[in-house]
């Protein structure tokens, strides 16, 4: 068998024969080595920005966040900068915001735009939640135009992609994510693509409490890492980290983020806990030492 792909360090290419099972085993590891792991904990419309520093002070205090790893949190837009603070000097934390408009500045009262989220030092923004489409009727274009300000911008962007129950149920949910990414994030080409992680979040376990299967997890993971090779080639896809999110816990972390194509969580519920959240980033970290 043989395969080209890529050394990210001297960016070179090289065809490699693989012959064995072991030498198989070897590149896909390595190849799973070259994303980061990221757990992102999405606080939505909770906390104040007092009981927000308190969480992200005690989440930033109780871990070390192993290299190679990264721990984001989403605070509401008001807390950016005060959460920014919090993570300053600590290695291997950032920020994110959970939403921008796509214009650059204009009258759009209420509205905050990317050059403001970057000025807070946040580095990642949440794009295409399900919530968003659903109750701000966030389309593919204005979903486009908004990664688009974020990159212009040099913010990298949490892309957030997963179909609704009644599309699980009739069995249509690999084409329905594969159409939600190919109509956005994978008309990008392979340089601005470097900047954007995916998280696929099934509707049906978003804050519900049920959550997709570790097989579930892991069939919908390998079909979007495919889909990105298909489209933009081996190395984006060996690189693109692909989290996934809903009802992420400690009680089912291990199973989810052990998954080859799993590379971290989005975590809603469990990410305003600080001992869950805690929990969460050592049982990633535990599991990224031995990848
Ligand atoms: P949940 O939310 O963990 O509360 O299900 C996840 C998300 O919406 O990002």
């Amino acid at each position: 068998m043989s395969y080209v792909y890529f050394i990210p360090k001297n960016r070179s290419a090289q065809t490699v024969t693989v012959r064995s099972y072991r030498e198989r085993q070897f590149l896909y590891l390595w190849r799973k080595k070259m994303r980061k792991f990221i757990v992102a904990g999405n606080w939505k419309m909770h906390t104040t920005v007092t009981s927000g520093r308190r969480l992200a002070g005690a989440v930033v205090e109780a871990v070390k966040v192993p290299k190679g790893m990264q721990v984001i949190f989403a605070p509401p837009a008001t807390h950016l900068t005060a959460i920014q603070k919090v993570v300053k000097g600590k290695k291997r934390f950032a920020c994110a915001a959970q939403n921008i408009h796509q214009a650059e500045s204009g009258a759009y009262t209420g509205e905050i735009s990317a050059a403001m989220v970057a000025d807070t030092g946040a580095s990642h923004v949440l794009i295409g939640h399900s919530e968003r489409r659903q109750y701000f009727k966030e389309t593919n274009a204005i979903l486009n135009a908004k990664v688009q300000r974020a990159l212009d911008h040099g913010l990298k962007v949490i892309f957030c992609c997963g179909e609704p129950l009644s599309v699980r149920e009739k069995g249509r949910h690999f084409s329905y994510v594969i159409r939600q990414l190919t109509a956005t994030v994978l008309k990008l080409d392979p340089k601005a693509f470097k900047r954007i992680v995916i998280a696929y979040e099934p509707i049906w376990a978003i804050g519900t409490g049920q959550t997709a299967s570790p097989e579930q997890a892991q069939d919908m993971h390998y079909a979007i890492r495919d889909a990105v090779r298909r489209r933009l080639g081996d190395k984006a896809a060996d690189r693109v980290s692909i989290l996934y999110g809903g009802s992420v816990k400690p009680a089912n972390a291990e199973e989810i983020f052990k998954q080859p194509d799993v590379d971290g969580g989005l975590v809603g519920g469990a990410s305003l806990r600080a001992g869950d959240f805690i929990e969460l980033i050592r049982i990633a970290a535990d599991l990224d030492k031995r990848r």
